[in-house]
């Protein structure tokens, strides 16, 4: 971590406070405290993990930074703008350096688009001075770059596989040239082995454009293999931050070891015999 240099992100005590209607015939607004007092540093072409079980407030997180959810407190800086205190119309062009990668990206697609119009989506709405020839020209270097066949720009959502369908989702986020990107638990739906292929290409794709993520999961072992630095979080308060290595090895926070305990352990295979 290069300490000198100042944070792509800053998050500083930031709570969350949602108001839900309850109630059937006598009505109540319950305040849910999603996120309390929460601060983190993103550093730039870094894996910031975030980690915590199901309702621990990771999404959350992700929607503030976004301003999709209501924030009750704190301040989020990016590159040194306070961009929580923007207005809608001021916010706009952090809406192209930030993108979302989600966990099922069917949900996330419109299924009668075809993956061209699909992938291009953030260029209509944050270049719209190009042409639409560089435009398809865009597209089919984005398809090259997540491992797609070019052809794919005429096709359906519903003829690809969910590994690809992800594929498409990385290509449309990266459409729009973005530095960071928050992938809220993009491959907690995936197989094992297509995990890894995503992951991969995640990694990969940092190394060329310097991109750095925000890797929301619950799965620890995916974490380990992808993040710099790890935050987890229980019950909307982050209990404990710090590089990849040290959560893994020495977890300090009990919740953290409760976590790790959790993770499933690939049983040693001492000597593989025979034909298979
Ligand atoms: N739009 C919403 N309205 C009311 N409560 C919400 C809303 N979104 C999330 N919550 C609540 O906030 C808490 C944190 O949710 P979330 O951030 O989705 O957790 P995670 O992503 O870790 O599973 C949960 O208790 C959830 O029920
Ligand atoms: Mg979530």
């Amino acid at each position: 971590m290069e300490k000198s240099e100042t944070p792509l992100l800053q998050v500083e005590n930031l709570s969350v406070t949602y108001k839900a209607r309850r109630g059937g015939f006598i009505k109540y607004t319950e305040l849910i405290h999603a996120v309390r007092g929460v601060s983190f540093k993103a550093w730039r072409g870094k894996t910031l993990g975030l980690v915590g079980e199901s309702g621990s407030g990771k999404s959350t997180i992700g929607k503030a930074i976004l301003r999709l959810a209501p924030l009750a407190g704190g301040t989020i800086t990016y590159e040194e703008e306070t961009i929580s205190r923007l207005d809608e119309k001021a916010f706009m062009p952090y809406r192209k350096k930030i993108q979302t990668i989600f966990q099922d990206p069917y949900a996330s697609m419109n299924p009668r688009l075809p993956i061209g119009s699909i992938v291009s989506e953030p260029l209509i709405v944050h270049a719209k001075e190009m042409s639409k020839a560089d435009r398809l020209e865009r597209v089919a270097d984005l398809l090259d770059k997540v491992g797609l066949p070019r052809d794919a720009i005429n096709r359906y959502p519903h003829q690809f596989s969910g590994g690809q369908r992800q594929r498409i989702c990385i290509a449309r986020a990266l459409s729009s040239q973005p530095d960071f990107i928050i992938c809220d638990e993009c491959v907690s739906a995936l197989d094992v082995s297509v995990q890894a292929q995503i992951v991969n290409l995640l990694q990969d794709l940092q190394e060329e454009f310097g991109i750095t993520y925000l890797f929301i999961a619950h799965d620890l072992a995916v974490v380990e293999h992808i993040c710099h630095d790890v935050l987890v979080m229980e019950d909307g308060v982050i209990v404990e931050q710090a590089d990849s290595e040290s959560i893994y090895h020495s977890p300090q926070h009990p919740y953290t070891r409760k976590l790790l305990d959790a993770v499933p352990r690939m049983p040693t295979i001492v000597s593989v015999g025979g034909a298979e």
